[in-house]
């Protein structure tokens, strides 16, 4: 076992997911970093995708430093896309699929929102919201589907919170989970 970050151990073989190939969005921080590093470790090479690019370079440096001491020979991999834009979704998904010949997971965990009162929410913030975890969603699931996951199979996995009876503070987030939720 090794530890891939302070507090969680990975239960499984080392080699579960050798050869496989999965994107996941926001992969250079926070949750999207945990499951890119238990990804590598189980043998998985992994693309990571943000809008930010200068964060997404930091993030792979530190887990590319984690994954030379673990000695697994999964690779890592970084592209720009905003999940916002129909264009770069598809940029995503065919260059995966180019430089590793297939895609087997399509974690859709990138997103954004921020705390405000539904009240002071503007339609600008509200849409931005929608736009980036609800239609970057349906966007990424379509073309992992129609350029991979149609013809070879594959597992999408759609991140949501915990929004069920409503988020105070969130509203607009909440709201679009559950429609990925409901996408899902
Ligand atoms: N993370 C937050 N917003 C994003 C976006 N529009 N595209 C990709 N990752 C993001």
């Amino acid at each position: 076992m090794y530890s891939t970050s302070n507090s969680a151990f990975c239960v499984f073989r080392s080699s579960v997911f050798d050869n496989k190939v999965a994107i996941v969005t926001g992969g250079g921080s926070g949750i999207g970093k945990a499951i890119t590093k238990e990804l590598l470790f189980l043998g998985c090479n992994v693309v990571i995708a943000s809008r930010k690019i200068y964060r997404l370079k930091s993030g792979a440096e530190e887990i590319r430093e984690w994954l030379r001491q673990t000695g697994q020979n999964s690779t890592l991999h970084v592209i720009q896309c905003n999940v916002r834009k129909e264009e770069e979704v598809k940029r995503l998904i065919s260059q995966t699929v180019e430089k590793f010949g297939k895609l087997d997971f399509q974690v859709n965990n990138g997103g954004g929102q921020f705390m405000a009162h539904t009240a002071d929410i503007s339609l600008r913030g509200w849409a931005a919201v929608v736009e980036t975890n609800l239609t970057g969603s349906f966007l990424l699931c379509r073309e992992a589907y129609d350029q991979w996951m149609k013809k070879h199979g594959g597992v999408i996995v759609n991140m949501a919170m915990d929004m069920w009876n409503g988020f105070p503070g969130m509203s607009h987030s909440a709201a679009v989970r559950a429609g990925v939720v409901n996408l899902t």
